[in-house]
């Protein structure tokens, strides 16, 4: 999807906020419209409340697209994809960041800001926004994505 602007819902934990800054300032000087749901200090927040936030926005289709920090961007992948509906790719590169639009319709990024630099950052966004999903074979895929077992609320493995 290349319109502009494009709503962009952002959020990042203590170890994600930097890199998520370095994007909030990239998108909107690019001219889309952004929303920054924090957080923006180095004090220790818990990533899974700003990506839930973040789903939210999407999901409620006040963002097209939402992008998540956290240090890794591990726990923040995982957050988001509890949510139904919720296609969230973990990238640390640009094909990854390509073929995530294109096959997999992925509405949402989350990236390490302890793992990746500024620039891949960047670029990593840039692309994902850049690259239309291709439907077709990859329609019937994405429908068979489906909760497949009971959530353990216990936790036990
Ligand atoms: C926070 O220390 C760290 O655990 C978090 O940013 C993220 O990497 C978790 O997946």
């Amino acid at each position: 999807m290349t319109n502009i602007p494009l709503k962009i819902a952002l959020g990042a934990d203590h170890g994600g906020f930097k890199l998520k800054d370095v994007l909030v300032t990239w998108l909107r000087a690019q001219g889309h419209d952004v929303h920054d749901f924090g957080t923006n200090s180095a004090d220790s927040v818990d990533y899974p409340d700003y990506a839930h936030i973040v789903c939210d926005a999407v999901l409620s289709g006040n963002a097209h697209y939402g992008v998540l920090v956290c240090g890794t961007g591990l726990g923040m992948s995982y957050a988001a994809n509890r949510h139904a509906g919720i296609r969230c790719a973990l990238v640390s590169e640009t094909t990854s960041a390509r073929l995530a639009r294109e096959h997999n319709n992925a509405n949402m990024l989350a990236l390490g800001g302890r793992m990746i630099g500024e620039e891949m950052g960047i670029d990593i966004l840039r692309v994902f926004l850049a690259t239309a999903y291709e439907g077709g074979r990859h329609d019937r895929r994405i429908a068979k994505i489906q909760p497949k077992f009971q959530p353990n609320v216990k936790g036990e493995p």
